[in-house]
């Protein structure tokens, strides 16, 4: 097939090396998108919720069975259709309504990024409390937390993330995605081990890695499956046109399967590695690894106020989460900026400024339906920041997903050439497409939407 770089529609950029990965910045990126908020703020309070060891097992599981099946077709369209999340598949397929699921992923990609900053947001924050020990002077984190939402810093810090987030990617696929992905991902990982050294090395952490990693099976039930299901997915970027609009920028002569694998691991390893760090240390300090959202700002801060040099170790930990955050906001705030210059023929910088402010301005509801300024803001049960979370993670990221699980499996009849997969791993590729994800992702879609319940 003849690679689209030559022929042209990349953003209208014939040939353009800036708008390329190589090799390592390529998967080292999309490892960056993979690895974020998801792994260590969601990953460790739902393991807590639906049975630890049993639950990571099955997470486990679903990651390799559905995730990287669905990771790799993702990449496969991008790097086929050479276009946005939804040029791609309508070059693919050579229709239109193709592209129009693919806006809603890009959408998606957009909401998602206007509440994640607000997250992101909250770890900067928290990062600067712990090393300047103001963190320590108090003691109920639980109401340190709810007075921290009802002012506007949360506001001031989402402002902050989004405005690095567009100045990552204003310079570009090699200049600035890559870039930073290839300072921010080493630096990720050594941070990761030393907190890991840390929480393992304290007194009666045994107890806590026995529960992430002996499984209890009895807790286990169709509910933890799906939960854990819909979790590889949000964990690995899929259904938000992210991993997709990258595989646009990524080299003919790349493998992708082991590009795939690559991702997997990192990802399983980060998850495995933050599971090291938050059981061990909030068994040791008593505190409670169910609790939900709060548990990394609500209970982190007490385990670190009561460890040895906590200021220093609570700093890093934050540090890591922003981080990690960033790299995802990233390749989120790409998907819509990729849209937005093919289809208006728009420059980066204009897209990106575009795109990031008006990111901003959609993400302030969510930033402050969680304080007491705008208690209209709350409705249905939900505050804003939650509705916005479950439309997200629950309704489009499945549907996205199964939209290119279906693409691939049934609609276009060039992937198995442009994903480049020996004769096996192809048939167990496409049964598994076929046959295997567009269930499982139905399932999810009915459960976590409400309509399937248990
Ligand atoms: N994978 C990211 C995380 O775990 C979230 C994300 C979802 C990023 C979808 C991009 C697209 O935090």
């Amino acid at each position: 097939m003849k690679d689209q770089f030559q022929s042209g529609p990349l953003h209208g950029k014939v040939n353009n090396k800036e708008e390329r990965f190589s090799s390592s910045g390529f998967i080292l990126a999309a490892i960056g998108s993979a690895v974020g908020l998801g792994n260590m703020w969601k990953f460790p309070y739902i393991t807590g919720q639906y049975g630890g060891a049993a639950f990571f097992m099955l997470f486990v599981i679903c990651l390799l069975l559905v995730g990287l099946p669905v990771l790799l077709a993702e990449l496969t369209v991008g790097r086929g259709g050479r276009g946005n999340a939804s040029t791609s598949l309508i070059r693919l397929s050579g229709r239109k309504l193709w592209g129009g699921f693919g806006f809603i992923t890009i959408l998606g990609a957009f909401v998602i990024l206007s509440f994640y900053a607000v997250v992101a947001g909250w770890t900067l924050h928290y990062a600067m409390l712990s090393f300047t020990g103001k963190l320590f002077e108090h003691k109920d984190y639980a109401l340190l937390f709810s007075n921290f939402n009802a002012s506007w810093m949360p506001v001031f810090w989402q402002f902050i993330v989004m405005l690095l987030t567009g100045f990552v990617i204003i310079r570009g696929v090699s200049a600035g995605i890559e870039k930073f992905n290839k300072i921010l991902i080493p630096g990720l990982v050594i941070l990761l081990l030393v907190l890991c050294v840390r929480a393992l090395s304290l007194e009666g952490a045994g107890e806590g890695v026995a529960f992430f990693l002996k499984p209890d099976f009895s807790k286990l039930s169709a509910e933890s499956a799906l939960v854990a299901l819909g979790h590889a997915f949000f964990s690995l970027s899929l259904g938000m046109g992210a991993i997709m609009t990258y595989g646009a920028y990524v080299d003919k002569r790349q493998s992708l399967g082991l590009a795939t694998l690559a991702i997997g691991i990192g990802d399983l390893a980060y998850a495995f590695l933050a599971g090291l760090i938050i059981f061990p240390t909030t068994f040791v300090y008593g505190l409670e690894a169910s609790q939900g959202p709060g548990l990394v700002f609500v209970a982190l801060p007490a385990a670190f106020s009561a460890m040895p040099l906590g200021a220093i170790f609570g700093g890093l930990f934050f540090v890591l989460l922003a981080f990690a955050a960033l790299t995802s906001m990233i390749s989120l705030l790409e998907v819509p900026v990729a849209f937005v210059r093919e289809a208006f023929g728009w420059s980066r910088k204009f897209s990106v400024v575009l795109l990031t402010l008006l990111c901003f301005l959609v993400g302030l509801p969510s930033a402050l339906s969680l304080g007491d300024k705008a208690p209209w803001l709350t409705f249905g049960g939900k505050s804003f920041f939650d509705w916005m979370d479950f439309v997200c993670s629950n309704i489009v990221l499945p549907l996205g997903g199964l939209v290119v699980t279906l693409f691939v499996g049934y609609a276009w009849k060039g992937a198995a050439e442009e994903a480049g997969l020996s004769t096996w791993w192809l048939r167990l590729w496409m049964f598994m497409l076929r046959y295997v994800a567009p269930i499982l992702v139905l399932l999810v879609f009915l459960y976590s939407s409400g309509i399937l319940t248990f």
